[in-house]
């Protein structure tokens, strides 16, 4: 039986461990996928603590990996869009294309979604299968890169529909984004690329993180970024003593009004609380990241009645408007790779989401290496043109 290496957890908050497991084959309706570049996001970390009710039900052993990329190396029954060869970009949502919610165009919250890494193994692995291709991967422009494309599968897709779909920013507003991790930094990213005089606030705790969005040209209240930095990283299962002053902050940079648009992407409590609390009368706040463990936030409802402010969920973006996103990566309008500090190993990658138990990682970490010390990886394409963030 052929194998193939795979990061692989059998028990939640186990250790995630590279082996070699069968090589998957393609599926019906579906491409086989030679994984060249694979994201580690904070959802990964939430699978493995056993949070995740998808990842619960396909049970364990599971391999994780939902922000991916890579090259067809076969095509299953049915499939007419692809060739073997093709470069692709696969989104996290693989929508069904006939339930209700897909017929209302709102594939986003399919009922009956396939996600690789949640409901099906994932990308910590040299290979995935990819079904429901034809109507949910995109073929990636030329000059496109693997890691491009792998930050487009889950946090920079999501960033985009969070603030132009959901959020509806518009020019001249100011956002304040919380939470400036892989998703916070490319909901900035976004902002600044696509809003017209748009002025972004970025909130985090992280000194790092707030420097990284200062690097993006964020407005930053910089010196809010000192204000905690004994809780770098911590895990927010307790009330945040900075909430005031960042809330204070916020008003102060906006006159006293607060954000036009507000976004919690980190999911914890208190970039949830301070998104609403920060957001102007009459203002809509997104809710993207998900605060699935520790505090359950606290909302202040009277405030979201009287003052009209709108609160919208927001979840991964359709594979439709995906081509849209790799040809603002084609142009030069957004570039994922300025937000990915690290590209990494199978094992590194691995390790990654074990070390999201004490903190969070500097933008985002990438595997770009899945073989073995022995074997070594073949260069990746294109060769790089893009400049190492340091
Ligand atoms: N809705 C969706 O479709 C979707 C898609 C992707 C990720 N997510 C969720 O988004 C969230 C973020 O994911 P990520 O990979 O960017 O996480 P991350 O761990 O990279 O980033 C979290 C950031 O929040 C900061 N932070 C922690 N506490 C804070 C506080 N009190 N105030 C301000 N900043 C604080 C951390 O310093 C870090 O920079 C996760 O909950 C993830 O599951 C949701
Ligand atoms: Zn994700
Ligand atoms: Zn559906």
């Amino acid at each position: 039986m052929a194998t193939m290496r795979a990061a692989v957890y059998t028990t939640f908050s186990g250790p995630i461990i590279v082996q070699e497991v069968p090589k998957p084959t393609a599926p019906v309706g579906g491409l086989l996928l030679r994984v060249k570049a694979c994201g580690v996001c904070r959802s990964d970390y939430h699978g493995w603590k056993g949070l995740d009710s998808d990842i619960v039900t396909h049970g364990l052993p599971f391999t994780p990996g939902h922000e991916l990329s890579g090259v067809v190396v076969k095509l299953g029954l049915g499939t007419t869009k692809f060739q073997v060869g093709d470069r692709v970009a696969v989104p996290f949502i693989l929508s069904c294309g006939s339930c209700r919610q897909c017929a209302r165009n709102r594939p986003t919250i399919c009922e009956a979604q396939g996600q690789p890494g949640f409901t099906m193994p994932g990308g910590f692995a040299e290979f995935v299968a990819v079904p429901r291709a034809d109507r949910n991967v995109s073929l990636m422009p030329p000059k496109v890169s693997f890691l491009q494309a792998a930050a487009l599968g889950c946090r920079l897709t999501t960033a985009y529909r969070a603030v132009m779909q959901q959020g509806r920013l518009q020019s001249g507003e100011t956002v304040g984004v919380f939470g400036c991790g892989g998703l916070g930094l490319s909901a900035v990213m976004i902002a600044l690329a696509a809003g017209d005089n748009v002025r972004v606030l970025a909130v985090d705790t992280s000194e790092e993180a707030c420097n990284k969005a200062w690097d993006l040209h964020a407005f930053n209240a910089k010196e809010g970024a000192s204000l905690a930095p004994a809780r770098v990283g911590m895990t927010q299962s307790e009330p945040m003593p900075s909430d005031e002053y960042i809330r204070a902050r916020v008003a102060e940079v906006t006159g006293g009004f607060g954000a036009d648009l507000t976004l919690d992407t980190a999911g914890f409590a208190a970039t949830c609380e301070n998104a609403v609390w920060c957001t102007r009368r009459g203002g809509r706040m997104v809710q993207v990241g998900l605060p699935l463990h520790g505090k359950e936030p606290c909302i202040p409802m009277a405030r979201v009645a009287n003052q009209e402010i709108e609160i919208i969920g927001s979840h991964g973006l359709a594979a439709t408007d995906m081509p849209v996103l790799l040809a603002m990566v084609a142009a030069g309008r957004l570039m994922p790779e300025k937000l990915v500090q690290r590209e990494v190993t199978l094992e590194e990658g691995a390790k990654a989401i074990e070390a999201m138990d004490t903190g969070s990682p500097l933008g985002i970490t990438m595997i770009t290496r899945f073989k073995g010390a022995k074997e070594g990886d073949e260069p990746n394409e294109p060769p790089a043109k893009m400049p190492r963030v340091a």
